[in-house]
């Protein structure tokens, strides 16, 4: 049962006043609270929001009018007392309830939970209730008193947006899959097309091109298999790329060593790409020109992110080194060609050294 304070005429609250004068004192104080009483149960509807107030002691509830409307009890029937609001309560939710309650007696601060109610329609209602308790002299709880509003809205909106986000990371996990099975095609078609050729050269080639291929495959496995769709684990993006490269070449240790020092270092795709490919490259080189029958090679990989969150890469190997006039920049056709623009992509910058071997130190910045 509603009260509205106004109720007819073109302006009520001036009539209401004008009423109040002709009241004796005793009838003005009545009629005021009266009002007061309207406008507050006016607005507590309007704001669907109720409040109540639970004595510890005797378990007996005192609530707001509308408190039966909000939670689909009985107007007449429900005695007030906490068991008839938990009756409402969806039974998931219940627990939730009392250890928030619990949590707010032990800290001694007010409290808020949100939860379900069933409505007697079977219609579920979601409740943010904000709470706080009375104690008497000695520290004893006496009496929770607050204050619930219907957010089922802004509830149902929330989990749309959950489901539709969640919907959304399911199709990009499945896109990273086929991405990754479209390559692991791609270089299944090289592999096919490479046993048609006679030229070490050219096989050379499509060797090559078929570790680029798996670089940049394994970034989308890597992808499809995370929970984190936009950042890749540059580690262990580095760890599975290397070891396809052993895995190529049939590298064993006895012949080179890998050693890896790895920062966790996470980037978004496009660069870890870019990174992979890079190190693809450095690592194939090492591999195919460092080391001759003799030498027991080690190559070298370290990972660092210094306090600039800058990027560091270094690959280095104890072999033969570059051959003289060796540069950058102009050195061989395509792949050098390739590091370079991809160090370029990534706005960093790209130094080498002969002193023992061949190292490359490549920095890139990253925000
Ligand atoms: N780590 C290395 N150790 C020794 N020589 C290297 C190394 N990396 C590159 N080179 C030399 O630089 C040349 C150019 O390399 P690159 O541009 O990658 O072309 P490719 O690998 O097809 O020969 C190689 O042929 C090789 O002589
Ligand atoms: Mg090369």
């Amino acid at each position: 049962m509603k009260k509205y304070p106004i109720e007819q005429g073109e302006d009520p609250a001036q009539q209401k006043r004008l009423d109040f004068a002709s009241l004796s004192n005793k009838e003005t104080q009545v009629k005021r609270l009266e009002f007061s009483e309207e406008q507050l149960s006016f607005a507590l509807d309007a704001a669907r929001m109720v409040f109540w107030d639970w004595n510890l002691q005797t378990g007996k509830a005192s609530w707001s009018s509308n408190f039966v409307h909000l939670y689909g009890l009985d107007v007449d029937s429900q005695e007030k007392s906490y068991e008839a609001f938990l009756s409402t309560v969806h039974p998931e939710d219940r627990q939730l309830i009392e250890q928030d309650a619990q949590k707010s007696l032990q800290s001694k601060r007010d409290s808020s939970v949100e939860y379900r109610i069933i409505l007697p329609d079977g219609k579920i209602r979601w409740i943010r209730s904000q709470y706080k308790f009375f104690y008497d002299e000695q520290g004893n709880p006496v009496k929770k008193t607050g204050i619930d509003i219907d957010i089922t809205e802004r509830k149902l909106a929330e989990i749309k947006i959950k489901d539709g986000l969640k919907e959304k990371e399911v199709l990009l996990q499945e896109i990273h899959h086929r991405v990754k099975n479209n390559l692991q095609v791609v270089s299944s078609l090289l592999d096919l097309q490479s046993m048609h050729i006679d030229s070490p050269t050219l096989l050379e080639v499509f060797r090559d091109f078929q570790n680029r291929v798996k670089a940049m495959a394994i970034v989308h496995q890597q992808l499809y298999e995370s929970n984190n769709l936009s950042q890749i684990n540059l580690a262990v993006y580095i760890r599975s790329l290397t070891e396809n490269l052993f895995q190529v070449y049939s590298i064993v240790p006895a012949k080179v060593s890998l050693i890896l020092d790895l920062d966790n270092v996470s980037l978004k795709i496009d660069a870890a790409i870019s990174c992979g490919l890079i190190i693809n490259e450095l690592i194939n080189n090492a591999i195919k020109h460092a080391f001759n029958e003799s030498t027991q090679g080690v190559i070298k990989l370290s990972l660092t992110k210094d306090e600039s969150k800058n990027i560091t890469l270094i690959v280095g190997d104890n072999g033969i080194g570059l051959p003289e006039n060796w540069e950058l920049p102009n050195s061989h056709p395509l792949e050098f060609q390739l590091v370079n623009a991809l160090v370029q992509q990534l706005e960093g910058t790209i130094e080498y050294n002969c002193y023992c071997g061949t190292k490359f130190c490549i920095r890139i910045p990253c925000d």
